[in-house]
């Protein structure tokens, strides 16, 4: 473990309150509610019963909420810093007709409970900390940055951050003032903010219009020195990949975070697990039934519950494919499964029957409530 991931492991402060231990404590107390702007809101949690938070900046949770009868998982970074581990905060945005963003927004008061998975993800400097960093982020994506921020500035270390944010008009600068103030109060950190249009605001003195080559090399000469991290939405951080690529950036110290997972495998090149008609499901399959709608499923030797189930056009809800964020979580009626997880699911949960389909292989025929 480098140095700086022990720092954040163990907290830096040292008090008699618990530690949060993922996967055990999962009740959350929303204590304070703050406008950040038009559309996006911080929410800011204690733990229940009270206790510290240990994780890296830039690291996501997931809330599991029930709204409208329906249990429904999303995946917030934590926007805060364990470097004030008392409590946590998530930014939101709201998503056109999204469920979550806009329920949060209009139901989650000081004093409301929610459930939650995590910390989780390895999109963070403390596991890369050799270099000085350019941080890129576009929108909403400002959040995992925006707590790597506040964590390198609280540590008061010698630092070199270049922080290029991207909105679309000032008035959607998230956390606009607070970037400010860290530029101000420390030497190693520089902003740069960039807005596609200017409305509202002509005496702006920011970058006006997209983040290309041109603009970067003017405002972050030396960014080919630089270890970048980068969130934003999908053409946004398309648009950075092929900007960086084209000007000879060594892409081994280029990391990224995607609020879609789909996007995110996607870009890492992963494989889509193999569909039923490419191997053969006759000899090696498992037969899984889903109790409550009646279908049925072969499983073919290798697949998971959650490829197969797609490949045969049923829908299950599912976000990340990989046993992190809990969405896809089922309960097992019948049947063996082996589960490689990657913390999207409780102990508890799995004595209490519950699997996770996107990473689960049969081991026999199962049944599956749903
Ligand atoms: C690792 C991770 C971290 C995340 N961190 C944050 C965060 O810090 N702040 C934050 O606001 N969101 C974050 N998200 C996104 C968040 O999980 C939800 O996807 C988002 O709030 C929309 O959920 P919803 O239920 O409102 O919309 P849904 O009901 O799921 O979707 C409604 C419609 O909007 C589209 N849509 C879904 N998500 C987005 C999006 N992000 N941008 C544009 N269109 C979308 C869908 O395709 C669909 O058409 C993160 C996602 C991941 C995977
Ligand atoms: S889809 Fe994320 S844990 Fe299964």
């Amino acid at each position: 473990m480098n140095t700086i991931v022990a720092e954040f492991a163990a907290t830096p402060f040292n008090t008699a309150a618990p530690l949060w231990q993922p996967g055990e404590d999962d009740t959350f107390e929303c204590v304070q509610v703050r406008d950040e702007t038009h559309d996006v809101k911080t929410f800011v949690f204690k733990a229940v019963p009270a206790r510290q938070f240990r994780y890296l900046p830039g690291q996501f949770i997931t809330l599991e909420l029930e709204i409208d009868g329906e249990i429904t998982n999303r995946c917030y970074t934590l926007s805060s810093t364990p470097t004030r581990p008392d409590c946590v905060s998530i930014t939101v945005k709201r998503v056109p007709g999204g469920k979550v963003s806009n329920w949060l927004h209009d139901n989650l008061k000081p004093g409301s409970r929610v459930s939650v998975l995590g910390p989780a993800g390895e999109f963070s400097f403390a596991l890369y900390p050799q270099r000085p960093y350019l941080f890129l982020s576009g929108g909403s994506g400002i959040t995992p940055l925006m707590s790597m921020s506040r964590a390198l500035t609280d540590l008061a270390q010698p630092t070199d951050i270049v922080f290029v944010h991207s909105s679309r008009s000032p008035s959607d600068i998230i956390f606009r003032h607070e970037v400010v103030l860290l530029a101000r109060q420390h030497p190693g950190f520089r902003q740069v903010q960039v807005c596609q249009g200017t409305a509202g605001e002509p005496e702006w003195s920011g970058l006006t219009g997209y983040l290309d080559r041109a603009a970067l090399e003017r405002s972050v000469p030396d960014f080919k020195e630089r270890t970048v991290f980068c969130c934003g939405p999908g053409p946004y951080m398309a648009g950075v990949r092929k900007l960086l690529e084209e000007s000879g950036f060594d892409m081994a110290h280029y990391h990224e975070e995607s609020f879609n997972f789909g996007e995110l495998t996607a870009a890492a090149g992963v494989e889509p697990a193999p569909a039923c008609e490419h191997v053969s499901c006759e000899s090696a399959g498992f037969k899984v039934r889903f109790s409550r709608t009646g279908d049925e499923i072969t499983v073919a030797a290798g697949q998971t519950v959650l490829a197969a189930a797609q490949a045969s056009g049923l829908r299950l809800p599912a976000s990340c494919s990989q046993g992190l964020c809990g969405t896809c979580k089922s309960k097992l009626v019948e049947g063996q499964v082996d589960m490689q997880h990657s913390g999207g699911i409780r102990k508890r949960e799995i004595d209490q029957g519950m699997f996770l389909p996107c990473c689960s292989k049969p081991l026999s025929d199962l049944v599956i409530d749903r």
